[in-house]
């Protein structure tokens, strides 16, 4: 990962979990993390996604390690958490941002799509959270990010359930923050503002949208450019490290403003 302006060190000692760590925003955070010290639990669906995050912390001089992963099965939940403990030792941090945002209206919304889509990107952080928390607890305390998105503040007619899940994932966060601070164990969410991942170029490729329109969309936007998985990653080193040890509750907008009141929502 290029552009990366601290030289290391933030998050040494923190052992921390990344789902969806194979592509992506996930894959900013995670090397990231490593970069900055961490131990990293690269919780991944697919294997080649996974590994190759996984090799590229470990040609950095990171650690961090594969484990594959589905965040919407509660047993291959539990077994990230418990493969954290028994190869790091602890784990102080976890980070879902595993997230599938398939578009369709309400219209177009299967049953069986609604179902997908709240059981990767709801069931999934719920599942994570649950298996986390008691070595959380275990370690002293601990941080939970949420990968939320504009959408959940904002809806979109044509992300419906998608928006739909992303706002329970925020009302979601907001309630582990108030339940779990007595144990030490915080809870933010990072809004990623319009990241050009891969995936979301397949997406807008779909929609007739080039790389050409999507610069061009960037440009309009508070801050002028769309973002980075990098930019996400800065957000959540904070979020993760001691330095963000009296926050809690929050809803961190990384989103070149977009979210601002009267800039009208988000992709
Ligand atoms: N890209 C954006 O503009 C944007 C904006 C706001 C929010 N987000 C959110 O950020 C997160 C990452 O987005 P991205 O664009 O980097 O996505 P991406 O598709 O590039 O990466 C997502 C990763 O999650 C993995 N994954 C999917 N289902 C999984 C499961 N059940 N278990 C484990 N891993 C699984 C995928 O294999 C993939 O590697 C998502 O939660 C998304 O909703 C993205």
């Amino acid at each position: 990962m290029t552009g990366r302006v601290s030289n290391g060190g933030r998050l040494v000692g923190k052992v921390v979990i990344v789902t969806g760590a194979g592509a992506g925003i996930g894959r900013g955070v995670a090397e990231l993390c490593a970069h900055e010290g961490a131990a990293v639990i690269v919780a991944e669906r697919s294997v080649a996604g996974g590994e190759a995050t996984a090799r590229a912390i470990a040609d950095s001089g990171g650690r961090g390690r594969f484990v594959q992963t589905d965040v919407a099965d509660e047993a291959s939940a539990a077994n990230a958490v418990a493969q954290a403990v028994s190869q790091f030792g602890a784990l102080t941090g976890l980070v879902n941002c595993a997230g599938i945002y398939p578009r369709a209206t309400i219209d177009e919304t299967t049953v069986e799509l609604w179902d997908q889509i709240m059981a990767v990107n709801l069931r999934g952080p719920f599942l994570m959270c649950r298996a986390a928390v008691p070595a959380m607890r275990a370690a002293g305390g601990g941080s939970i990010i949420n990968v939320t998105s504009t959408n959940a503040y904002s809806g979109w007619p044509n992300l419906f359930a998608y928006s739909t899940s992303k706002g329970g994932l925020l009302v979601m966060t907001r309630n582990l923050s108030r339940g779990l601070a007595r144990d030490r164990i915080r809870a933010n969410a990072l809004n990623p503002g319009w990241v050009i991942s891969e995936n979301e170029i397949a997406v807008q490729a779909s929609d007739g949208h080039d790389l050409a329109w999507i610069e061009e969309a960037g440009k309009r936007q508070p801050l002028g450019r769309t973002q980075t998985p990098l930019d996400s990653a800065y957000s959540a080193v904070f979020l993760l490290s001691d330095e963000s040890s009296q926050v809690t509750g929050t809803e961190m907008n990384v989103d070149a403003g977009r979210s601002m009141p009267g800039q009208g929502g988000s992709a």
